[in-house]
């Protein structure tokens, strides 16, 4: 079986790609054939500039290695030294419904926050990730949350594809983490942590301990002072049993007792 993921070189990456990605990715390595992508054409289509971008590859290429993706073992590469992630996107674009683009969360929310640069490239970026997965004939893409509606996208695609010119591609399947697939925002824990929000949402990879200590004293917690998970009532407290759950290997029942008729500034600290 074959896996195919990628992330963006833009912005910093963080705990959130971390948790959600990139550690799926460690576990797949060792019985799947796998294939990581610094997926950089994904990246042009929001504001940027262009001697960054590659140091923000390189470094992306760094984070890859030092989180444990094995280059014996697994595949690492850039997305536009292969050329033909941007041909395939041309033949998919031509069986892709307009109409599925605009009703992409990914598009709406991007369209919202970069009104001046609303450009064709952010509408048809899920092509561009199909034809990524698809090319490959992978079986299973590790992602977050958010990017399962592209995966669903790819999907539909594919078939769309084999109806009309017979079987080519494999139908690829998302892989979500059981826990952490949607990390929330330190700032905001309604939102998820976002690598284009204000660096206080996110606990960067390349943070220093100091860094990430005062944004942890900082986060949003909730009304109440009790530590307990509750995604719906408690979006603070939740999201940061569910960080330390992951990091300490302990589970959310263990911290919750560990924790008992103590604050929140305790369980932070
Ligand atoms: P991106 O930063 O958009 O390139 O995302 C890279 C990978 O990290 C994708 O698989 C995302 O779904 C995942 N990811 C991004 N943000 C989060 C988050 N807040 N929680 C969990 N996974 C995330
Ligand atoms: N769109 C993904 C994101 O924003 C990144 C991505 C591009 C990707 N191509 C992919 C993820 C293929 C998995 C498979 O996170």
């Amino acid at each position: 079986m074959r896996v195919f993921s990628g992330i963006q070189p833009t912005g910093a990456i963080h705990i959130g790609n971390y948790l959600g990605a990139i550690r799926q990715w460690i576990e797949l390595q060792q019985n799947y054939e796998c294939i990581f992508c610094i997926v950089d054409l994904h990246a042009l289509t929001v504001p940027y500039d262009p001697q960054t971008l590659k140091d923000l590859i390189l470094e992306k290429a760094i984070v890859y290695l030092a989180a444990g993706v094995d280059p014996e073992k697994s595949i690492i590469f850039i997305q536009s030294e292969v050329k033909e992630h941007t041909e395939l996107t041309w033949l998919l674009n031509t069986v892709t419904p307009a109409g599925d683009l605009t009703r992409m969360t990914q598009y709406k929310e991007k369209s919202r926050k970069f009104k001046k640069n609303v450009n064709a490239g952010l509408l048809n970026y899920p092509i561009l990730m199909a034809a990524d997965i698809l090319l490959y004939q992978t079986d299973i893409v590790p992602v977050g949350e958010d990017q399962k509606q592209h995966v669903e996208l790819t999907r539909t695609i594919a078939r769309k594809f084999n109806q009309r010119f017979g079987k080519t591609f494999k139908i690829p399947e998302a892989k979500l983490a059981k826990s952490g697939a949607k990390i929330m925002s330190l700032t905001d824990p309604t939102k998820k942590m976002s690598k284009t929000d204000v660096p206080e949402n996110y606990i960067g990879l390349f943070d220093t301990p100091e860094q990430i200590k005062e944004k942890v004293m900082k986060a949003v917690t909730d009304t109440g002072k009790i530590i307990k998970y509750n995604p719906q009532k408690k979006p603070g407290i939740s999201n940061l049993l569910t960080i330390y759950s992951l990091f300490s290997g302990r589970t959310i029942k263990e911290l919750e007792k560990k924790f008992k008729g103590k604050g929140y500034s305790d369980f932070k600290k």
